[in-house]
């Protein structure tokens, strides 16, 4: 698959089949993420890979939007400096290049909106996040246990403009 192809055929995935991921790909997706631009090559980035059944179950009842969490292989919170004026962009440029690096391997994933939420502090309290850190994103991985088309996606003439917005 190339790079446009992955793009075009990635969507979110909420059912999963009980498959390990590897540790190998795991690693290889992670390493996506670190290789993403971050203002000032800043990095100041965290990524927790949840895998423990436990905690997992206790996201899946935290997030409101995320009650598929548990059924997933794993689930990465990205944490990120809070003085770091950039840290929404770099953590989710991060987020989307490890989804992305996923679907490569044939492995789903869906972004939990993480960002000042309503879980957020919970999330972080749960994943002892220290203090000068936040929650950003995070995302599931695994194995795809359903298939889904493009859908209610907007036509490119509908949010493009050349030179002007109007
Ligand atoms: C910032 C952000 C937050 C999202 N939060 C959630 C969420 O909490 N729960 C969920 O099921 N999907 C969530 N999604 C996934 C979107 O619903 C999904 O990307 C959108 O419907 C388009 O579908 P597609 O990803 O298949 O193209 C989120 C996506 C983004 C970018």
């Amino acid at each position: 698959m190339n790079t446009i192809e992955n793009i075009k055929t990635r969507r979110s995935i909420r059912k999963y089949q009980q498959k390990e991921i590897p540790r190998e790909i795991m690693m290889d997706i992670l390493d996506c993420g670190r290789l993403t631009p971050s203002a000032k090559n800043a990095q100041l980035w965290r990524f927790v890979v949840i895998t423990d059944r436990a905690i997992k179950e206790k996201l899946t009842q935290i997030c409101k939007h995320g009650k598929f969490i548990n059924e997933a292989y794993a689930i990465i919170a990205i944490f990120y400096d809070k003085d770091v004026n950039y840290k929404v962009e770099d953590a989710s440029a991060a987020t989307q290049n490890m989804m992305l690096a996923a679907w490569e391997y044939g492995i789903g994933s869906c972004w939990i909106g993480s960002y000042q939420r309503d879980h957020s502090k919970q999330v972080e309290e749960l994943l002892k996040c220290p203090d000068n850190y936040e929650l950003i994103t995070m995302f599931t991985l695994g194995y795809p246990a359903e298939t889904r088309e493009a859908r209610n996606k907007k036509q490119l003439d509908e949010i493009i403009s050349f030179n002007y917005f109007i």
